[in-house]
């Protein structure tokens, strides 16, 4: 069988109505087949699926009419998508660090929260979780050590939970985790104890709260897999600035997820996930072995960093309320 009749079998197959009584299908422009695409979406009985549906087809269709997507392309895509989801498991999530990377989670986070620029009466602002989040860390003691094992530079963090007035809440919770000096969250590292740089604190009654871990570093997020090849191909690199994460609740207030960067990072405008907020850079200082009072944990004869930095929290929403 010759070229041209494979291609009118498989013509002549697809032109076939699927149904005996529905016309054959006219040839359409391509904004013919995005309307009809939509159209198709009219019985959603959902309205925000139909919004949210209807606004995808729109921008897909629309992108890929803009840079008339070839096929070879497409199908590039889809490889990359498929491989995306096969390196993923109860570990990893490519799909996340894809958003991350593509600036759609913090897109997310900006929109939920547009008029929260850190200042006096706002609360602290919020930034992406990340994918090294664990829960179960053990419960410490005000003043305690995360550290379990040496993990680089000794850094003290003081500072106070208050609501958007400045007022004291006791009893919040500080849910902190950090990497070490090889770059690595307890979680990524068979050899580190598992609560290695890990701990949930509660704050005193004046809102206090004080724990010992150390100085973060600069880290790459994981750039081995279909994220990590796209970031090489756009000439783009993989690092974060050196940060701490905590999340910090108290019952009546909004929970919130957010970092400490340190201002003396690298790549704090050139962030891999485009998630430093100004009002979230906070500076490190030094003290000399020795400086008094040497917080404890901190061994004779080691020089050792502190920080403070006070956690603003609002009030938690009301329930069916309109904002
Ligand atoms: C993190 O800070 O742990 C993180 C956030 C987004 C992607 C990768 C890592
Ligand atoms: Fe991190």
């Amino acid at each position: 069988m010759g070229r041209e009749s494979d291609t009118q079998d498989v013509l002549g197959a697809s032109m076939t109505p699927s149904h005996p009584m529905e016309p054959a299908a006219e040839p359409m422009s391509a904004a013919q087949l995005t309307a009809a695409v939509i159209r198709r979406l009219d019985a959603t009985p959902d309205p925000r699926l139909r919004e949210v549906m209807t606004s995808l087809i729109r921008h897909l269709h629309g992108f890929v009419t803009d840079v008339h997507l070839n096929g070879d392309e497409w199908l590039a895509a889809i490889r990359f998508l498929t491989a995306t989801g096969q390196i993923s498991d109860d570990r990893r999530q490519e799909f996340i660090l894809l958003s991350d990377t593509l600036g759609v989670s913090m897109l997310v986070d900006v929109l939920a929260e547009p008029s929260s620029p850190g200042a006096a009466g706002f609360a602290t602002e919020s930034t992406v979780l990340g994918p090294f989040y664990a829960a179960g860390s053990p419960e410490r003691e005000y003043g305690a050590s995360i550290v379990e094992r040496p993990s680089g530079e000794l850094a003290a963090y003081t500072g106070r939970v208050t609501d958007t007035d400045g007022n004291p809440i006791a009893d919040a919770t500080l849910d902190v985790w950090q990497n070490a000096d090889d770059m690595l969250y307890a979680v990524q590292n068979p050899d580190a104890p598992p609560d290695n740089l890990r701990g949930v604190f509660r704050t005193r009654p004046d809102g206090s709260f004080a724990f010992l871990g150390v100085r973060p570093t600069e880290y790459p997020i994981p750039d081995d897999g279909p994220v990590g090849g796209l970031l090489a191909r756009t000439g783009r690199h993989p690092w974060r600035p050196a940060h701490i994460h905590v999340i910090v609740s108290a019952p009546g207030y909004q929970s919130v997820a957010t970092h400490i960067f340190d201002a003396g990072s690298k790549y704090l405008t050139s962030d891999a996930v485009f998630a430093v907020k100004a009002s979230l850079v906070r500076t490190f200082e030094r003290h000399e072995p020795g400086t008094e009072p040497v917080p404890d944990g901190v061994p004779p004869g080691e020089a050792w960093y502190s920080l403070t930095h006070e956690f603003r929290l609002s009030p938690a929403r009301v329930h069916g309320a309109s904002q």
